[in-house]
C-alpha cells in the first residue's frame, strides 16, 4: 500500500502554520494538506468542542459532514470522551458509528489538544476503503496535531 510521505507533510504543515495560534486557521490548513496527501482519505476534517460534551463541525474537505455530535455518539464522540485515538477498520462493526456518507468503510479519529492540554476537538479521517488506516498513520498525525496546536493556549 502506498503511504503518506509524513516527513514532507510535517514540514509543509509546520511551515504553513508557523506563528499561527488561531485554531480554525490551523484546522483549515491541516484539513486541506492532509486530505490531499493520500487517496485513501475521502473525508478529512475537524469537529470542535463548543460546549460541555458537544462537538460541532469545523473545517473539512470532502462531502458534507453532520453538524453536531454529542460526546456520547459515534467514533468522534468516543475519541472526545476518552481522549484516545479511535482506529476503526470496519465502521459497520463499531457500535453507534454515525454514517455521514454511505461510502465510508473505515475511519481514524484523533483527539486534538491545545498547548495547555485542553481538548479542542477531534480530527476525523474517513476512507471508502476497508481497513485503510494504520497505527503509523495515527502516530504521525498525532505528532502533526500536537505540534500545530501547541500554540493554542
Ligand atoms: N463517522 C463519524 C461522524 C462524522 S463523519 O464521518 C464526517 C462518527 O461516527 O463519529
Amino acid at each position: 500500500m502506498l503511504t503518506v510521505d509524513y516527513d514532507t507533510l510535517k514540514a509543509t504543515i509546520a511551515s504553513l502554520c508557523a506563528g499561527e495560534d488561531d485554531p480554525v486557521a490551523l484546522m483549515a490548513t491541516i484539513a486541506c494538506e492532509v486530505h490531499h496527501a493520500d487517496d485513501r482519505f475521502d473525508w478529512t476534517g475537524f469537529y470542535r468542542v463548543v460546549a460541555p460534551e458537544l462537538l460541532k463541525i469545523g473545517p473539512y474537505q470532502g462531502g458534507h459532514g453532520c453538524l453536531v455530535i454529542p460526546f456520547s455518539r459515534g467514533v468522534c464522540g468516543a475519541a472526545a470522551r476518552s481522549g484516545q485515538a479511535q482506529l476503526v477498520p470496519d465502521v459497520d462493526a463499531f457500535p453507534g458509528h454515525i454514517a455521514c456518507a454511505s461510502s465510508t468503510r473505515s475511519e481514524l479519529v484523533l483527539p486534538v489538544f491545545g498547548g495547555s492540554g485542553q481538548l479542542l476537538g477531534v480530527f476525523d479521517i474517513d476512507s471508502n476503503q476497508p481497513d485503510a488506516f494504520t497505527e503509523d498513520d495515527a502516530s504521525h498525525l498525532t505528532e502533526i496535531l500536537n505540534e500545530a496546536f501547541a500554540s493554542v493556549k
